[in-house]
């Protein structure tokens, strides 16, 4: 099984979004060996589950609270999410982390109460480049997975995100692909009861149609979190189809 899941971050208006799934629909067809997921800002994700559940394409936030309710202003917690047709949420994200100070400490919570709401957590890891420069990219990777020794087993997707290649058209190596994807595999081993089965590690970074299939043939990639292509209802069908 492979996975792609669209991150459309903060884009789109109800118009647009109605118009990506039209089209999106339209050059698509499920395969029983991918599973496609979009996650589309909060006031589109009742419109966009609505249209794609039909053709089993699932439906992630983007963030949620770790408080199922409360005085949280400007926040959507994982019942809000589950209850507005959400069946994952992507947590730890490093815009997240950069611009809005999300620590591994509130991830330790946020992935506890996906859980608890039902909703696959993915989590993205990654280092800057600063931190690649100076050799520190797998004392990075340990760091933001090591939540899971305070989290108890839970089923999860986790996704590399190198920071320096989110956005920037400068997708990582092959050689460096690998070596975070099987340190990442062999940290959730030992972090982790595998009782929910093997954790998917999706590659997230300037992934394009262009890029995506030597990144599939990586055997350590699961698939692919996918930012900017992803607003592009031809190019998101594209990777789905490279996917299966
Ligand atoms: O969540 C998606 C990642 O941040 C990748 O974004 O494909 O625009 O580089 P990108």
């Amino acid at each position: 099984m492979r996975f792609v899941v669209a991150n459309w971050k903060m884009n789109f208006l109800s118009g647009q979004a109605r118009d990506f799934c039209e089209a999106f629909l339209a050059g698509y067809s499920p395969s029983p060996s991918v599973t496609a997921a979009v996650a589309p800002p909060f006031h589109l994700i009742r419109p966009v589950a609505d249209s794609l559940r039909s053709r089993q394409v699932r439906v992630f936030g983007q963030n949620g609270h770790a408080e199922p309710n409360g005085a949280y202003t400007g926040e959507i917690s994982m019942a809000q999410l589950q209850d507005v047709g959400c069946s994952g949420v992507i947590l730890g994200h490093s815009e997240r982390r950069q611009l809005f100070g999300e620590t591994d400490d509130a991830l330790v919570a946020k992935v506890k109460a996906a859980r608890d709401w039902n909703l696959l957590p993915l989590l993205c890891v990654g280092e800057t480049l600063e931190e690649r420069q100076q050799g520190r990219t797998l004392e990075v990777l340990d760091r933001q997975l090591s939540i899971l020794a305070r989290t108890g087993p839970t089923p999860l997707w986790v996704a590399y995100e190198p920071v320096w290649a989110i956005g920037t058209g400068l997708r990582a190596e092959v050689g460096q692909i690998r070596e975070a994807h099987a340190f990442i595999k062999s940290r959730i081993v030992t972090l982790m009861s595998l009782n929910f089965g093997p954790v998917p590690i999706l590659y997230g970074g300037s992934i394009t149609p262009e890029n995506f299939p030597e990144l599939l043939d990586i055997p350590e990639v699961a698939g692919g979190l996918v930012g900017g292509a992803s607003l592009d209802p031809a190019k998101f069908a594209t990777l789905v189809k490279q996917a299966g």
